[in-house]
């Protein structure tokens, strides 16, 4: 956790200069997602990568924006667990200077061979060893869990160092918002549309229709539904039924932390946590937040409430 709080504020310090040091705007590349990398994108990735390279805790690291892992030499410092990780969440923010994160998640390598091999990367989420995100907002803030609660650290820029500020956070069991992008209303299956038309009916939130907040960065979105209660969801889509988020990078290490504050995380059909994983850049629906709003979400998208 130190190394990821060191590579953080290393991410935090390039963010908060950005417009000053020409590093906004795209490399001109697309990565293995097919989507468009920002410099932010490949700058955050490198640090990550420099940081962890050299610690000696990791034998092993895959990164959204890299396509194959990377396994370290013989000759580096080498540790027993491995990292995977979303280096830059909600790059559409970059430009407009708007709240970014990253999201990361363990896992430990049992295995007798000296390096892993790529299936001993992609394992179920509920073998995740620690998750959780740094979130670079009006903060920068550390928020993780290693299966024991989950704690949220604020970085004090005047020390450099993150404080404890929010001890053992617990989900609400039921909130008065949602994040969804509903551009994608017409792309949604029957059951999501019903959802989020019950969502905005007027008594559904203590006499009022949720609030919609969406920022374009789920780690943003995530925050808030952590600490305020509600749900954020980026549903399959029927042409598109695995969605769009990833399931190693953004998907399981979200829903770890948000389980171990007793909300839930959920594909609408399955826990995140249970989802088999079978290859490394894989998406999946995510349902993530207050465990009563993840249920009734789950209810229509299976079609038991009309
Ligand atoms: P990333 O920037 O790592 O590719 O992730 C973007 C994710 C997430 O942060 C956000 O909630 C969602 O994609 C936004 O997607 P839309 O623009 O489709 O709403
Ligand atoms: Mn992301
Ligand atoms: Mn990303």
């Amino acid at each position: 956790m130190t190394q990821i709080g060191l590579a953080g504020k290393m991410v935090a310090h390039d963010l908060r200069r950005a417009g000053l040091i020409n590093i906004l705007g795209t490399t001109g590349e697309t990565n293995v997602q097919g989507e468009t990398v920002k410099k932010l994108d490949e700058l955050a990735n490198e640090t990550f990568v420099r940081v962890f390279q050299l610690s000696g805790l990791v034998c092993a690291l895959a990164s959204e924006e890299i396509e194959k892992p990377l396994y370290l030499p013989e000759n580096w410092p080498r540790g027993k667990y491995i990292l995977l990780f979303d280096p830059l969440d909600g790059s559409s923010n970059t430009d407009v200077n708007m709240p970014l994160g990253t999201i990361f998640s363990v896992l430990r390598y049992r295995g007798q061979d000296k390096l892993p091999s790529e299936a001993d990367l992609i394992r179920r989420g509920s073998e995740q060893v620690a998750a959780g995100y740094l979130f670079y907002g009006s903060s920068t803030m550390l928020v993780f869990t290693v299966g024991q609660g989950v704690h949220g650290f604020t970085l004090d820029p005047g020390v450099g160092e993150y404080v404890l500020s929010h001890e053992r956070i617990t989900v609400p069991a039921k909130g008065k918002q949602y994040a969804a992008n509903d551009g994608n209303y017409h792309k949604w299956p029957a059951g999501t549309r019903r959802y989020l038309d019950w969502l905005k009916e007027s008594d559904k939130a203590g006499g009022r229709p949720y609030s919609a907040r969406y920022s374009g960065c789920l780690v943003g979105d995530v925050h808030r539904m952590l600490l305020g209660g509600g749900v954020y969801l980026y549903p399959g889509e029927t042409d598109k039924p695995e969605g769009k988020l990833r399931l190693l990078y953004e998907a399981n290490p979200l829903a770890m932390v948000v389980e171990q504050a007793g909300g839930r995380a959920s594909t609408g059909t399955q826990p995140i946590l249970e989802v088999e994983a079978t290859k490394l850049h894989q998406r999946v629906p995510l349902i993530i937040g207050s465990r009563e709003d993840v249920a009734q979400a789950e209810a229509f998208i299976q079609g038991r409430t009309i």
